[in-house]
């Protein structure tokens, strides 16, 4: 904790000195929300991320998260600096989403809508109609249905399904996962769920539709947190990344919260309930890139006209 102390203020100063804002997101590990949140950046989202980003005067933005979300913060501004404490941090629905096997599958299919999800790189942004992220994807599509349209889903399957399934919405699916939450395994939850009858489910909709079918509420990371202060139960089982445990605990301090059931364990499972990309963000790579001006986030100046639009819709929508 000493360290952690002494790095926690080398870093607000550094960012001070430049100018610079903090954005993390719900799955870093506490020390960086902590720090984000004292320092007046901000927790958040992918969505809200990305608004925070645009809307904040500073001139270099801080994105602690994974690259798709430092490439969100670069395509919305492409005159500000942005910085990540690595550029290692992937995400599985972006690796298993390449740009020229998205983009034939979408060329086969010139009739449709094609709405990604917010997981994704930048050239896939690109040929895009809409960008959508967990907390705003229902109802876009439900929007984009009751314009008569048919719609191109990717790439997270689970998701995409369950918006299927909620709207009814003629959507075809790329087969996309998050490593992470397909860990959640329905059958041991339900076993849990016996354990615990007084307790609410929460699950993100990356989970596994089997899980999604036992969850009292499904929604983004900011929607869960939100149910966690609204629902009157004083106990709640989580589907999703534990680093959402800070700010469930930080806000309801009585109440109490249990990792949803993944099939491994321990070091028998690296990506179970906690996201190993998202971990990448230490303190001390944190403090590195600020001193040095390092893990910069470009993109492709070609790419940022055409990934914008359909990320600047999401946000017009989501005002
Ligand atoms: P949210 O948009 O709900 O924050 O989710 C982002 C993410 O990567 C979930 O795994
Ligand atoms: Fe990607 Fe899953 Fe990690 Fe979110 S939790 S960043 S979807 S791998």
């Amino acid at each position: 904790p000493e360290q952690e102390a002494h790095y926690s203020e080398r870093i607000m100063a550094e960012l001070k000195a430049k100018d610079a804002v903090l954005v993390a997101h719900y799955y870093c590990d506490p020390v960086i929300q902590e720090l984000a949140e004292k320092s007046g950046g901000c927790v958040a989202d992918s969505l809200e991320m990305a608004r925070f980003g645009s809307e904040h005067s500073a001139q270099t933005l801080v994105v602690a998260g994974v690259r798709f979300m430092g490439e969100t913060a670069k395509i919305l501004n492409p005159e500000k600096r942005i910085l990540m404490p690595t550029l290692e941090a992937t995400c599985s629905l972006d690796l298993g989403c390449p740009v020229k096997e998205f983009s034939e599958f979408c060329d086969q299919h010139p009739d449709r809508t094609v709405v990604v999800y917010a997981n994704t790189s930048a050239a896939v942004k690109a040929r895009a109609d809409w960008v959508v992220t967990s907390s705003c994807a229902l109802e876009i599509v439900e929007s984009l249905m009751d314009n008569g349209e048919k719609i191109i889903w990717g790439p997270d399957q689970h998701l995409g399904r369950y918006i299927q399934r909620e709207t009814g919405a003629d959507m075809l699916l790329w087969d996309g996962a998050c490593i992470v939450h397909e860990e959640f395994k329905a059958k041991q939850l339900e076993d849990m769920k016996a354990l615990y009858p007084e307790a609410a489910v929460l699950a993100h909709p990356e989970s596994p539709t089997a899980v999604l079918e036992l969850a009292d509420v499904i929604g983004s990371t900011t929607q869960l947190i939100k149910a966690t202060q609204e629902l009157p139960q004083e106990q709640f089982i989580v589907a999703t990344d534990r680093g959402i445990f800070y700010k469930m605990q930080q806000l309801s301090p009585n109440k109490t919260f249990i990792e949803a059931p993944t099939a491994g364990e321990g070091a028998s499972c690296r990506s179970c309930a906690n996201c190993p990309w998202m971990a990448m963000n230490t303190l001390e790579a944190l403090l590195l890139s600020l001193q040095n001006g390092e893990n910069e986030i470009n993109v492709d100046p070609a790419l940022i006209p055409k990934a914008v639009r359909p990320l600047q819709r999401m946000l017009d929508f989501t005002r």
